[in-house]
């Protein structure tokens, strides 16, 4: 049975949450492999709206086990925080959730530190969520960071390891001039969470191989979007891991050959939040009008997030640098209100046509998009069936089709479960590459 993985297309906030509670009904296992608190889900239920920030989102369906993989590093108190949520809002997952030994945890000096350099960089920083994402990849990569497996060593060789790690670190603060922590409060924090998290701590690769081998359904789930990743992100303005396709081996101990089906989430338009360039971006009306209707407010942070078209130029680089198979399409009721609407076809930079976005951020700020101007719909979309679709909603979705060289499988218009339309696949159209 082949395992699905969803990657986020854009700069992450695609709606991934909501294509992935889709494919989790169908799922036994849905995993995460990246990222940690830094991520923001909606899952709206009924009249319940669910907020994911490190449990992946399938836990709402009992029979779904959520895998926190490796790859992430994870709040441990963050953590307890919002399984503890999931409780009070009467979701039972007892022996549903399994947090990898090799994630790494992000512990209070991290955030301090992500703090400290976002104030201290110039011209706003990279706009971090200020989680403590990057110093605890960092300290990942310097191997000096603390793991889930290191939960497992008595509570006095804890208090040991993590005692060294919060002085070594308050000097560096100090250096600084930020704020330091005391060691015995960060201990006491880090041994209540133990306490709650220690029962589901394994090492989920086997668990994982066992489940393939077993013929079960796996969905893995990326977090922020391919052009935040940190190597084919706009760096030095991207996030600290992986979050394209190629991170989902890394993150999970699965095989590359075992990922089938790629689906890539895209917004019928695009949003930022944080800084970096944006290429077509609108800081006019029309962005103004994208974050009124489409609530494009941060999910973690309650930023406002910056607005703008489609860029099929940045869709066509993220569906070969992912290999995705099918695209999902979200929110694109949310342009049901403008009498035109704009798509990215191509870049202009140098007195020459670009193709492909530029894997150096400078480069990206220098390009200038090229549109095409499409008539709207100015129709209501939102929880149609497929049959109700304005023809100019559909032929808009098409046309991205040609455009980004690759099918679109689902749309979705609206928070609603419901709001789901499948595509029936075109002939010609071009499922993957
Ligand atoms: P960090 O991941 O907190 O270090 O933030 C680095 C960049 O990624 C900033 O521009 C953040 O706004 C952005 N970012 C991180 N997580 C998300 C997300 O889940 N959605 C959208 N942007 C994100």
């Amino acid at each position: 049975m082949p395992v699905t993985l969803v990657v986020g297309g854009q700069w992450g906030d695609e709606g991934k949450a909501k294509i992935i509670d889709y494919l989790a009904r169908e799922v036994d296992y849905v995993v995460r492999y990246q990222g940690g608190a830094n991520a923001g889900h909606t899952v709206v239920v009924g009249d319940k709206r669910f907020a994911f920030h490190q449990v992946p989102s399938g836990v709402l369906y009992p029979q779904t086990a959520s895998v926190l993989g490796g790859g992430m590093v994870i709040d441990p108190t963050a953590l307890v925080e919002e399984i503890d949520a999931l409780a009070q809002h009467g979701v039972e997952f007892a022996g549903r959730i399994h947090i990898s030994d090799q994630a790494h945890l992000v512990l209070p000096y991290h955030i301090l530190l992500d703090c400290d350099s976002e104030d201290r960089r110039a011209g706003g920083g990279i706009g971090t969520t200020r989680k403590g994402i990057s110093p605890a990849y960092a300290d990942k990569a310097r191997r000096d960071g603390v793991r889930m497996a290191d939960l497992r060593r008595s509570p006095a060789s804890l208090r040991e390891l993590v005692t060294t790690r919060v002085r070594e670190n308050n000097k560096l603060l100090k250096l600084r001039g930020a704020k330091t922590l005391s060691p015995s409060k960060v201990v006491e924090e880090l041994l209540k969470a133990r306490r709650r998290l220690l029962p589901m701590i394994t090492d989920t690769r086997p668990l994982l191989w066992d489940a393939v081998a077993a013929g079960k359904r796996i969905l893995c789930e990326g977090a922020q979007g391919s052009l935040l990743d940190i190597d084919h992100g706009t760096y030095p303005y991207v996030t600290s891991s992986s979050c394209s396709a190629g991170g989902a081996a890394i993150g999970t101990g699965l095989p590359p050959s075992a990922f089938e089906r790629i689906v890539g989430i895209f917004k019928a338009y695009c949003t930022r939040v944080g800084n970096g360039p944006f290429p077509t971006e609108d800081g006019g009306r029309a962005g103004a009008k994208l974050r009124e209707i489409g609530h494009e407010y941060g999910t973690t942070t309650g930023r406002p997030r910056r607005c703008g078209w489609f860029d099929a130029v940045a869709a066509r680089t993220v569906v070969k640098i992912n290999g995705i198979t099918d695209i999902a399409l979200t929110k694109l009721d949310v342009l049901d209100a403008f009498a035109e609407v704009k798509v990215c076809t191509s870049y202009r930079a140098g007195g020459g046509s670009v193709d492909v976005f530029p894997a150096d951020a400078r480069d990206v700020s220098a390009v200038k998009p090229q549109y095409e101007v499409i008539r709207g719909w100015e129709a209501p979309t939102a929880g149609k069936h497929l049959d109700e679709l304005p023809p100019r909603a559909i032929a808009y979705i098409r046309r991205l089709e040609q455009l980004v060289g690759c099918r679109i499988h689902l749309v979705s218009l609206g928070p609603e479960r419901s709001a789901m339309v499948e595509m029936p696949l075109v002939r010609g159209a071009r499922a993957g590459l």
